[in-house]
């Protein structure tokens, strides 16, 4: 094959993308990626099974009524908002809108992932941001960056894997250098069930903004639903690079279940809320320095490789999934927990004092 007409093959050769190792998951306590760690209850579950028609398999979805429903719960017209497959692919979306090679891509540094493998794919220069030894971001760090080659500022407020948030007003400040230099803000909001603060007020003041939003963290991971909100004009052309179909039929059907239910994000928001406050109640206990977030997880420093990897250890014998994060800045040995309900972080104390 030529290499010429291919040459974008060589950067895309560069990039590297993890595989999924672990084959049996489902095995485990998944604390891990930040999804709903507990299980839904039978109840639930058999609602959905007798919800569930062959028309959620064998027909392509019907979408119309979920964005209505979505519409209303949001407050915003059908015409503001778009789903997609988790935010990661409203994420995606504004990449394939706004980022073309070389354009300026500012982003938080560390940030999600898939931020950076965007970055790469598109071919951006991606201008990152650090973190202070607070882990929190300066603006002036980000609003120093913005220029006229900038095309894309994405901040996910809270961050993963560094739970913290920007203010508000700093989002402006933003929004203004940003729009003075005709480029766009995604305002990543994936976990917004834990963390109320929205800059969503902001849509009809700047039109250079976009938010995504996830159901991933809340219950609906594996279904893959997100969506983003933003001004009719720029909907209408990020609504070009939209799939065939946005969703499935079966996220469809759990997605609107969720909205017509409430309760069932609130109820989990607040049992994880707790969970996270029996975790830090132990921590300050034990003498344990950590950072909580704004998000669903929590940041355990232990500065110390040895223990770190035998509560990793621990935690797995007992089916507990985390991750010992690399990439916290000033930072060593950190171990990041989803929280989640009581019980399920009574585990993870259990295993923790086996260790310390
Ligand atoms: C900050 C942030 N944004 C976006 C995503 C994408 O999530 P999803 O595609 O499941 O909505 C994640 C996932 O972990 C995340 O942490």
């Amino acid at each position: 094959m030529s290499e010429k007409k291919f040459s974008h093959f060589s950067h895309i050769d560069k990039i590297w993308r993890k595989n999924q190792v672990l084959k049996d998951r489902e095995q485990y306590f998944r604390l891990d990626k930040n999804e709903m760690i507990s299980n839904f209850d039978k109840p639930f579950l058999n609602k959905i099974k007798k919800k569930l028609k062959s028309f959620h398999i064998n027909a392509y979805p019907n979408l119309n009524d979920v964005y209505k429903k979505l519409s209303k719960s949001l407050n915003f017209s059908t015409e503001n908002i778009i789903l997609t497959s988790g935010s990661d692919l409203a994420i995606k979306n504004c990449f394939e809108l706004f980022v073309r090679k070389n354009n300026e891509v500012i982003t938080l540094n560390p940030t999600y992932g898939m931020i950076n493998i965007y970055s790469k794919l598109f071919q951006a220069r991606q201008i990152k941001v650090n973190y202070e030894k607070d882990l929190t971001i300066n603006p002036d760090n980000i609003l120093n960056k913005i220029n006229k080659k900038t095309s894309l500022i994405v901040i996910p407020n809270p961050n993963s894997p560094i739970g913290s948030v920007m203010s508000q007003t700093d989002i402006i400040k933003i929004l203004f250098k940003a729009k003075k230099n005709n480029c766009y803000v995604l305002v990543d909001e994936c976990y917004y069930n834990y963390y109320k603060k929205t800059s969503i007020n902001l849509i009809k003041r700047f039109n250079n903004l976009i938010i995504s939003r996830s159901f991933s963290k809340i219950g609906l991971a594996g279904c893959r639903v997100g969506f983003l909100i933003t001004n009719k004009n720029l909907r209408k052309k990020l609504y070009k690079f939209r799939p065939f179909y946005e969703i499935t039929s079966f996220s469809v059907l759990l997605l609107d279940e969720f909205l017509n239910n409430k309760n069932l994000v609130i109820k989990y928001a607040e049992k994880a809320k707790k969970g996270k406050k029996f975790l830090e109640k132990y921590f300050i206990k034990n003498d344990i320095f950590y950072f909580s977030t704004a998000a669903n997880f929590i940041l355990m420093v232990l500065n110390n490789k040895i223990i770190t990897k035998r509560i990793f250890k621990e935690l797995l014998k007992n089916r507990i999934l985390v991750v010992v994060e690399k990439n916290i800045p000033h930072y060593k040995n950190v171990i990041k927990f989803t929280v989640g309900p009581e019980f399920l972080m009574r585990k993870v104390v259990k295993a923790i004092d086996r260790v310390i």
